[in-house]
């Protein structure tokens, strides 16, 4: 916990205490500055780097309205990577243009895609047989396809998202024939998606990426004589979630980006634009849980009990991930093993597992960090819990950017 970038407001055991009890527990708290902060530095490196370039922030890592608009301020002209209706919905209450937002399905449903279509998205498609379904419903102007290059690389096998086990993307081997397909279509306007793994901190993947990537799209203009309008290398730069994990450093990691592109595409200004599409490195260090200390007990291992579990977050016990906990108000020095639980029926509810930690008692305050991506946006109602609140804070001040869920919300779409 000595280098979380939030670790200075954390220590504001004052102003942790007056959100608590503006807001209750378990509340996502998230730090407008550090949003700020992260969109501006991705955004310098690759314009430092790139003369064409996009960002589409990954809605799919916290779809909050309020979220996205202040990523919008920040950066004006700001896309969205979608996932689902739902996201587009969200971008556009931002203000975010879902012409500037690429949106990736999996197996899209008709339905899906004509959602996305008529908003106007640049369709990014992720077999040949969703180009299929999609005439059904019109022929857009531009399209791209999702590639699998055969390899990935994320945190963990489950966020591993190329590859020979993974469900998503089109092999290298068969790309070829769905932009044949589009071509023939009529299509002039062409893009290659390709998002590989989710939480790399290390730079030498995303460069022997990006030179598979550009291996296929100038296989791909040579064979069929059409252009690429963009690459998109999705999401996947990670965050340090632990002490001693080092952060990308962006200018150096664009850089090498540049000279694989360029070295294949002479001319800058025709080469194809560089997009990415963000998610963990613009929300996750900027978010953590405010949670509350509601039991302890001795078993055959000790056990703190908090009133966030794995319905407020689920990454611990989906993928085993790993999130620094701070306890409010207490600097002082480890002095027990415990594993951190909530109150969920299923012994997989865990948010640390045999975490070295200072005492604590009930009632006192924790911070989960790194919370901000994929925390709210995976959260859920096992046992029938309402979902957390949301907080914006801004400096001192602090606003409720979601409520509370209610039990009746839970039940308020039911008959009986
Ligand atoms: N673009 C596409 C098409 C994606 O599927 C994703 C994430 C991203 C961009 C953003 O990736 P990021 O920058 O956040 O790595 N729930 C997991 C992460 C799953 C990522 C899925 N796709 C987690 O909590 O680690």
């Amino acid at each position: 916990m000595n280098n979380h970038p939030l670790r200075e407001l954390i220590k504001n055991t004052d102003l942790m205490a007056n959100i608590a009890n503006t807001y209750g527990t378990p509340s996502y708290i998230y730090v407008k500055d550090r949003i700020d902060h992260n969109v501006g530095r991705l955004e310098n490196a690759l314009a430092s780097h790139f003369n064409r370039h996009h960002i589409c922030y990954a809605i799919k890592a916290n779809s909050n309205p309020n979220l996205l608009k202040v990523m919008k301020t920040a950066l004006p002209n700001l896309g969205g990577d979608c996932s689902s209706p739902g996201e587009i919905f969200a971008a556009e209450w931002a203000g975010i243009s879902p012409e500037d937002c690429i949106y990736t399905g999996n197996f899209e449903s008709e339905e899906d895609l004509a959602f996305a279509l008529e908003r106007g998205c640049f369709l990014n498609l992720d077999d040949e047989t969703s180009f299929d379904r999609l005439m059904h419903i019109g022929t857009p102007k531009r399209v791209s396809f999702r590639l699998n290059p055969g390899f990935g690389k994320g945190t963990f096998s489950q966020i591993t998202t190329a590859g020979e086990n993974a469900k998503f993307g089109i092999p290298a081997e068969k790309i070829i024939l769905a932009y044949q397909k589009a071509k023939d279509a009529g299509i002039k306007t062409f893009g290659l998606q390709c998002m590989a793994g989710s939480g790399n901190l290390d730079q030498s993947y995303f460069v022997e990426l990006l030179t598979a990537i550009v291996r296929h799209t100038k296989k791909i203009e040579t064979e069929l004589a059409i252009r690429f309008e963009f690459i998109s290398m999705g999401g996947g730069l990670g965050i340090p979630y632990k002490d001693e994990e080092i952060p990308l450093n962006y200018d150096r990691l664009f850089l090498d980006l540049s000279e694989v592109l360029y070295a294949n595409y002479e001319n800058q200004e025709t080469a194809p634009a560089l997009w990415i599409e963000p998610g963990k490195s613009i929300v996750a260090d900027a978010g953590f849980i405010l949670t509350k200390v509601t039991g302890l007990k001795e078993s055959y291992k000790n056990f703190v009990g908090l009133d966030a579990g794995m319905e407020t977050l689920m990454r611990p016990a989906l993928y085993g991930a790993h999130h620094r906990m701070f306890k409010i108000g207490d600097h002082g020095e480890h002095n027990g093993t415990y594993d951190f639980t909530g109150p969920i029926c299923e012994n997989t509810d865990r948010i640390a597992v045999k975490r070295n930690f200072p005492k604590v008692n009930e009632g006192d305050l924790i911070a989960i960090m790194d919370a901000g991506a994929y925390g709210f946006a995976m959260s859920h109602n096992f046992n029938t819990r309402p979902r957390a609140a949301e907080v914006l804070l801004d400096g001192d001040s602090h606003q409720l950017i979601r409520r509370r869920e209610s039990i009746e919300d839970i039940f308020a779409n039911c008959h009986v």
